[in-house]
């Protein structure tokens, strides 16, 4: 089979699309013949080597997937060779023809749901609703600030926070992602690169603050994040795309009496699989029933993986994009 292939942890010029061996399945694992492959961030740092789990080399990365069942372990006994399923992958392999992922992480997809917009809806939206349902326990009519609002996880929390009847603010770096982040449910916008973000919230929340920050950029937005959340708020803390890890003085939860909320959709899953299960089962509801589209970026064939990467790692992806295998 033909597959992305990183050589050496580092630079994207290590990955090559080449043959690779056809994945063995294990007894409770289920072997997908990818139509489609989500792309997403922690990709980028997993072939740079600053991901948590380290692989070893070389090996094809990717978190996730649609496709067709092409063979199932001896003890799978809810899965079915041709079943459709969009899955995700703890031992990442995505990025290829074929991936052996557990039955467990396999979900049977509706018809309404199209291969791209399910391989879109996992690692991001799975986040975003793991975070805000799970972690925040978001309640209609409460506000939500997200920031990096128009990329792969901030996108998907506007859309899953609008549907749960929050009133979404979405911060970006410029007009134009604060645009589609409006498109998908935010009711107002700041753009933090030519505004300030403190004084930008005071003024839509007339100095309350918000109920919920969802943050996947990190770095010296922190500062200013730290002092906007009203009594009782929940500082979900998604990600660190600006490539820094902030530092929180702790007495400003203490006075203003807000928690600070870890979430780490990829241990969720493992952990949790059945509310996971759930989960995932309500996007794809959402998506069949119109209530709730992915935004695909762009469709790229998969060998152009680094190319996809190289977006990601420069900011001009909205949404999500998508590999065809
Ligand atoms: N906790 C979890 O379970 C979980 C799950 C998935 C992803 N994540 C993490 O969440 C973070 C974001 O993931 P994502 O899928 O939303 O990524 P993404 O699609 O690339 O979006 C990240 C956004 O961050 C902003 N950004 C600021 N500085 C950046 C920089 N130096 N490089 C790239 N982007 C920068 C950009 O928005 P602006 O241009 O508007 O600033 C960009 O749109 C990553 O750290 C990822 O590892 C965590």
């Amino acid at each position: 089979m033909r597959a992305i292939v990183c050589q050496q942890f580092g630079d994207l010029d290590n990955l090559s699309y080449r043959e690779y061996p056809r994945p063995e399945v294990g007894a409770d694992e289920v072997l997908v013949r990818t139509r489609a492959v989500g792309v997403n961030f922690p990709d980028l740092l997993l072939v740079k080597g600053l991901y948590q789990a380290k692989p070893t080399l070389p090996f094809v990365p990717g978190l996730e997937c649609a496709g067709v069942i092409d063979a199932i372990g001896e003890n799978v006994t809810n899965l079915n060779v041709g079943d459709r399923v969009a899955a995700t992958n703890p031992a990442f392999t995505t990025y290829a023809e074929l991936t052996a992922v557990p039955a467990s992480n396999a979900y049977v997809l509706p018809a309404g749901v199209e291969d791209e917009k399910a391989a879109a809806l996992l690692c991001a939206h799975g986040t975003a609703y793991h975070a805000l349902s799970q972690r925040a326990k978001l309640r209609p009519g409460e506000t939500l600030l997200v920031t990096g609002a128009a990329g792969g996880t901030g996108l998907a929390a506007v859309q899953i926070g609008h549907a749960l009847g929050a009133r979404v603010i979405a911060a970006c770096s410029n007009e134009k992602k604060l645009d589609i982040a409006k498109r998908h449910g935010a009711e107002a916008g700041i753009n933090y690169r030519s505004g300030d973000l403190k004084a930008a919230v005071r003024e839509l929340t007339n100095g309350r603050g918000v109920d919920l920050i969802y943050d996947p950029v990190g770095g010296s937005l922190a500062e200013p994040l730290s002092r906007v959340l009203a009594w009782a708020g929940r500082w979900l803390v998604i990600g660190f795309a600006s490539g820094d890890i902030p530092n929180l003085a702790l007495n400003l939860p203490l006075v203003k009496g807000y928690s600070v909320v870890g979430v780490f959709w990829g241990n969720f899953v493992q952990r949790e699989p059945q509310t996971a299960r759930r989960n995932h089962q309500h996007l794809f509801d959402l998506c069949a029933t119109g209530k709730l589209q992915p935004h695909i970026h762009e469709v790229l064939p998969l060998e152009n993986a680094a190319k996809a990467l190289q977006m990601i790692a420069t900011r001009k992806v909205n949404g999500k994009i998508v590999l065809k295998p």
